[in-house]
């Protein structure tokens, strides 16, 4: 029989496309998610994918009891991704409490069900926020973490240390994926990043300007000391990272996991900085993107990328998509979803 994994915030970006590789590796998925960025729709194209019609609860985890009623309806459970999170990090400096108190209460709350039921494995998703201001890269899970440059870092660095202490003496094994910069989206066109509220990372951003559902994007910095004066990240498509948690479960589920929790960087070991990204777009998808160069975004780093050596040594993972699949992915589920918002 298939083994049951929980997939918390599963109707988003990543938990859906992550869902989409777990289908396609034979788990049997339950989803949950309270909507606060994003709606079924997701599970539909999961549907139309896979064939599969995902158990869905559409519920808050910070109810202690709508999570236990998943694992009482569920009693099979074997793993938990826990992806359900707030993650603007410009709206948590705004409202650090709510960032707190959602991120946090949600994790007690998942810890807490999974130690008193049969699990075997939780993946968190962390991300390389958690590294803060970083002097030099590429960075390995070595490396030591600085302050978290906002309330969202903050509840990542947490989480993190949350379930290590956490799970210490219990019988669950996790592993935390520090995420780069996901972008991109699934190759058929149905599925992709599509937030319900405006969207702030660079590529829905460049594609949303070039679609026109903005006049004009902005270049936040020319200034720093990189090889462009713009700032350097490592963006990782979705659809490899999304195998990535598949990769992790089945390291657990395996028993090849010593430790009780583990860490694993997820990126594709490479910076590309803001005007490459955007002139990688352009090239690729012949569109002239309309943008100026403005100051610095607040809390922003200049450069960070990753070492990936320890998940593909361990897990077995490694990139197979580039900037150019992110490019053509985006801007093919960009065109496909604002014909839909047209219809
Ligand atoms: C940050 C976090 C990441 C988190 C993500 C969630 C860090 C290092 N990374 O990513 O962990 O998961 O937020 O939202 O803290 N940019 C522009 N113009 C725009 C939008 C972005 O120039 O309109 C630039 C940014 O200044 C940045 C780069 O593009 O240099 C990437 O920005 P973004 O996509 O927002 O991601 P991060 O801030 O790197």
């Amino acid at each position: 029989m298939n083994q049951k994994v929980l997939v918390t915030g599963g109707t988003g970006y990543i938990g859906s496309h992550t869902i989409i590789d777990l289908i396609e590796n034979g788990y049997e998925v339950v989803c949950v998610d309270n909507g606060s960025n994003s709606d079924t729709s997701s599970l539909a194209a999961v549907k139309d994918i896979t064939g599969i019609d995902v158990p869905y609860y559409h519920l808050d985890l910070c109810e202690l009891d709508g999570v236990k009623r998943i694992f009482t309806e569920h009693p099979d459970i074997k793993g938990v991704i826990h992806f359900a999170a707030l993650k603007a990090v410009g709206e948590s400096v705004e409202q650090p409490i709510r960032y707190f108190r959602n991120n946090l209460d949600s994790l007690i709350n998942i810890l807490d069900v999974a130690t008193q039921n049969h699990v075997e494995a939780l993946i968190f998703s962390s991300s390389c926020t958690v590294y803060g201001d970083v002097t030099h890269s590429p960075v390995t899970e070595e490396t030591p973490l600085q302050e978290a440059a906002s309330p969202y870092g903050r509840t990542k660095q947490m989480g993190e240390q949350m379930i290590t202490d956490s799970l210490k003496n219990s019988s669950v094994k996790s592993i935390l994926l520090r995420y780069f910069n996901p972008a991109g989206a699934h190759a058929s066109a149905k599925l992709g990043e599509s937030p319900v509220n405006p969207a702030q990372n660079l590529v829905p951003v460049i594609t949303e300007t070039a679609i026109g559902k903005r006049k004009e994007m902005t270049v936040f910095g020319d200034d720093y000391p990189t090889r462009d004066g713009s700032a350097i990240r490592d963006y990782i498509h979705v659809v490899d990272l999304a195998h990535a948690h598949t990769l992790a479960l089945r390291y657990i589920f395996e028993g090849k996991q010593q430790v009780s929790t583990d860490v694993f960087n997820v990126g594709i070991g490479n910076g590309l900085s803001v005007l490459e990204i955007i002139h990688a777009f352009e090239s690729q998808t012949g569109e002239k993107l309309n943008y100026k160069v403005g100051p610095r975004r607040a809390g922003d780093i200049m450069a960070i990328y990753s070492d990936y050596s320890k998940a593909k040594n361990l897990l077995g993972w490694e990139p197979k998509l580039d900037v150019n699949d992110i490019m053509h992915s985006a801007w093919a589920w960009e065109k496909e979803r604002t014909g839909r918002q047209i219809q």
